[in-house]
């Protein structure tokens, strides 16, 4: 897949961000049920408290029989009719329909049961009245008339005993005592007819009380119900809440597990692949920067570091040209140097040739005078005589072949670039004799003031050669026919350089020329005498002998040239170690 950074970082922040979003919409999707449910669990308390009202108001309804009491059970029960129209058939849904269509059945159950018992209550006072009125009459006609031998007016006061307790207490107790009382009249007198109302009017308040009971029972019952169904909604509610606290909290720690785990990873994962490219430059940059330029980034990605990856090999194929035609550059400059070098070399030549041709006639000249001298004499000239001839003759061509063995040295001999130990001391006496005759035809005194022991650099004969003759020319030119060269070699051990001191006592070089006398092509003199490059090039190849060239000038007077070379050190040592 193409993906740009800004999509993977997107991607990397967004899943994360979504873990969030969706455990927070579905938190507050619970947090909103738990709302609701709330509202839920105060109907339920209401409709349990309405219950409740109605379930005291039996209480004292079944105490007191009376009918206020059966009055307020009704009152309670229409507020309990009035909170359940409240609530609405989609909030009944929700709180479990079954719940509140068995309230309202079994409320209807309940306010029946009520008024039966009510009836049953007032029913009951009829009957007691009429037990009271038959038990009197009995207890009257007892007393009047004897019946039978046991039923005595005392007994019949125990039955109304009995009587008055079963109708006060209406207990199991006074039931079974009053049942007895009843036996016992019937065994002794089955057939007294007198006692039948009264036997009647107490089965009668039996079976009204029984009724009652009966009625009361059910009452209980179905008041129970209803106490049952309001509390178990109301549970019920609070149990939802609970299961929706508990769900949210656990959704809430998923989220949070996910978002921990998941969170990290994704980004890690991001920035991994947001960061992996650009690692995979830097990479390949340091290992260009440590010089293998042929290098490429590579082109794997396709987001926004593919174009720096494109711009960056751009800019290395550039470079690599650059660097390419640099080196054919650099290769064309040194070709061209060396040129320069020689032609500067080709004019110090033209220059010291006709000194040498002019040193070289003595020689010539001696031998042919000698030869000659030979020729004229040989008879007379004794076999000693003729050997001193022949040996002035050797030495003057000896003297000779060495100016030109000089000559030819300086030319061409030497043309290797290699660096390797060299005799400073020995160079530079080299190149003295070289321009000596020179000196000698233009009438300049030569002072020198050479070490007796060798001082050694690691350099180039021919270059060191070249600097000192460039010098030593210019210095005769400024001097013309009349002068003093100085040349003094000299070793400054505190920088461990040697240093060789030329000093002319020309005409000395303008303050403001001397900036310039070592550009390439600058000089003073006429066409054909000078080319402005024997300085420039001297201070090149003297650098690369990792030395230096300073001048000091006087208008009109002197030019003294230093030229400093570091001096070869294990050889220095090596000297050192010898004297000492
Ligand atoms: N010893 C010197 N005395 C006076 N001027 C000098 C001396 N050496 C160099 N110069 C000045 O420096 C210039 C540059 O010298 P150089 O590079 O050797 O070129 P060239 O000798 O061909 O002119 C000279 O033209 C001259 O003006
Ligand atoms: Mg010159």
């Amino acid at each position: 897949m193409q993906l740009k950074i800004w999509h993977k970082m997107i991607i990397g922040i967004s899943i994360p961000s979504l873990i969030a979003v969706v455990g927070g919409i579905l938190t507050y999707g619970y947090i909103n049920d738990v709302k609701n449910r709330q509202a839920y669990i105060e109907i339920a308390d209401d409709l349990k408290e309405s219950v409740l009202e109605v379930r005291r108001n039996e209480r004292n309804f079944l105490q007191y029989k009376n009918g206020d009491h059966h009055k307020l059970i009704h009152i309670s029960l229409s507020e309990l009719t009035t909170s359940l129209m409240g609530v609405s058939a989609g909030t009944a849904e929700q709180m479990g329909g079954g719940g509140i269509i068995l309230l309202q059945s079994a409320m209807l159950k309940y306010s029946d049961k009520a008024d039966n018992l009510f009836d049953s209550y007032n029913n009951e006072q009829q009957v007691i009245n009429s037990a009271k009125a038959e038990g009197e009459k009995l207890e009257a006609i007892v007393s009047r008339k004897r019946i039978a031998k046991e039923l005595t007016p005392s007994f019949i006061l125990k039955l109304r005993l009995l009587e008055k307790n079963y109708i006060f207490y209406r207990d199991r107790q006074s039931y079974l005592e009053m049942s007895k009382g009843l036996s016992l009249i019937k065994n002794m007198t089955p057939m007294c007819l007198d006692c039948k109302p009264y036997m009647k009017s107490i089965n009668r308040l039996f079976d009204a009380y029984r009724a009652s009971d009966t009625l009361v029972s059910d009452l209980n019952l179905v008041g129970s119900e209803m106490e049952e169904v309001t509390g178990r909604l109301s549970f019920m509610e609070r149990q939802k809440i609970n299961s929706f606290v508990d769900r949210t909290q656990n959704l809430l720690l998923a989220a949070l597990a996910l978002l921990c785990v998941l969170g990290p990873l994704f980004v890690f994962k991001t920035s991994k692949r947001i960061v992996a490219p650009i690692k995979r430059l830097a990479e390949i940059t340091l290992k260009i920067a440590g010089g293998d330029i042929s290098l490429r980034a590579p082109i794997k990605e396709h987001d926004e570091t593919q174009s720096l990856a494109i711009s960056f090999n751009t800019m290395l194929d550039n470079l690599q040209e650059t660097q390419q035609s640099l080196k054919e550059s650099l290769e064309l400059l040194n070709q061209k140097q060396a040129q320069l070098v020689e032609s500067e070399k080709r004019a110090s030549l033209g220059f010291l040739v006709a000194g040498v041709a002019h040193e070289l006639n003595n020689p010539l000249n001696n031998i042919t005078l000698t030869a000659e001298t030979m020729s004229e004499d040989l008879k007379e000239l004794s076999p000693e005589e003729l050997n001193d001839y022949i040996k002035d003759i050797l030495m003057q061509s000896r003297r000779a072949h060495t100016i030109v063995e000089n000559l030819l040295d300086f030319a061409s001999a030497r043309k290797s670039t290699v660096m390797e130990i060299q005799d400073i001391t020995r160079i530079v006496n080299d190149s003295i004799n070289l321009v000596a005759n020179q000196l000698r035809v233009n009438n300049i005194k030569l002072v020198t003031e050479l070490p007796e022991k060798s001082f050694y650099v690691n350099g180039n004969r021919s270059k060191l050669e070249q600097v000192l003759i460039s010098i030593f020319t210019n210095a005769m030119q400024a001097m013309k026919d009349t002068g003093t060269l100085s040349v003094k070699v000299q070793p400054d051990t505190d920088n461990k350089n040697i240093q060789i001191h030329i000093r002319d006592t020309g005409h000395g070089i303008k303050e403001s020329d001397i900036k310039n006398i070592f550009e390439p092509f600058y000089t003073t003199k006429p066409l054909g005498e000078g080319t402005g490059l024997g300085l420039s090039i001297s201070n090149t190849l003297i650098s690369e002998h990792k030395g230096d060239i300073c001048i000091k000038s006087k208008m009109g007077e002197w030019t003294a040239f230093t030229v400093s070379v570091p001096l070869y050190e294990e050889m220095a040592a090596s000297h050192k170690e010898v004297a000492s």
